[in-house]
């Protein structure tokens, strides 16, 4: 067949692409495992940075060790014993209709439309961190869902910090919620008022130390009210009645163990 041939030039482009898309394919069915691998131990770097055990260059497996994964029941607050941490994935959950529940309108402050109905609760189990509790977290900014942990000492009330490992907010705006200076704000931060209420939330402008109830308020992010009220919302929801409240309750009954 002749070089010039049309036929020829469709058969040749069709079997570069069937080739590349050949090559394409094994690629990704060969980097699946290492995907997963990459994205579990992602997820274990930010629990150990919002928990403030992340060393640099140190293998994030063995600081791992540190901290154990246990499934709780948010309607009952209790531990569910026969279920896998390893294996559950509670945002896969979060999608399906059996373990899950939808939210009603009036009560969807985070945005989120449906709620696990367990979710995954990380513990650190060594030295004088023990006990501190990492939650997992996600509402709405402004364009995004926010997901992310906020860390708890282990009295259920003080936060030792926050991080979000996704979200798709402006960068230099609702982008800020990385920013390790406004991140370290929270620390010391007080969730619930004196009602057991959860009063801790984002204002707008800056909070000092002579503010009423500066306990229960962190520094607004410029320019991005917004995503700051997201986040506040997404505090509000999560300790509150649907979220953490029942299981924070249990946990105060029992603060030497958890
Ligand atoms: C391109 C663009 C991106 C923006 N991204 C964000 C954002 O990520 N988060 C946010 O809260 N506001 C964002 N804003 C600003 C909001 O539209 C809104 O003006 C702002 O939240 C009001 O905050 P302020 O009262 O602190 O100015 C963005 C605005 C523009 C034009």
């Amino acid at each position: 067949m002749s070089n010039d041939s049309t036929l020829k030039t469709v058969f040749v482009a069709l079997a570069v692409c069937l080739v590349c898309s050949i090559f394409v394919s094994i690629a990704a069915v060969m980097l699946k495992p290492q995907q997963v691998i990459n994205k579990r131990l992602d997820k274990q770097q930010n629990i150990l940075k919002v928990a403030g055990l992340f060393e640099e260059g140190r293998d994030i497996k063995e600081l791992f060790e540190k901290v154990e994964a246990k499934i709780v029941n948010l309607e009952t607050g209790e531990f569910v014993e026969d279920m896998d941490p390893a294996s559950y994935d509670m945002r896969k959950a979060a999608g399906d209709p059996e373990m899950s529940s939808k939210i009603p309108a009036d009560e969807d402050i985070a945005s989120i439309r449906r709620r696990p109905d367990n979710v995954t609760v990380y513990f650190v189990t060594e030295g004088d961190k023990a006990g501190m509790m990492i939650l997992p977290v996600n509402g709405y900014g402004l364009w995004s869902t926010l997901y992310g942990f906020i860390a708890l000492e282990p009295d259920g009330q003080t936060v030792y910090g926050i991080s979000f490992y996704e979200h798709a907010e402006t960068p230099g705006l609702g982008g800020e919620v990385d920013n390790p200076k406004w991140k370290s704000l929270w620390q010391g931060k007080k969730v619930f008022d004196e009602n057991g209420e959860p009063a801790l939330e984002v204002v707008k402008g800056t909070v000092d130390a002579a503010t009423p109830n500066a306990e229960h308020k962190v520094d607004g992010l410029a320019g991005a009210t917004l995503t700051s009220r997201g986040v506040s919302n997404l505090v509000h929801y999560w300790m509150g009645e649907q979220g953490y409240a029942a299981f924070l309750t249990k946990q105060r009954s029992r603060p030497s163990s958890y």
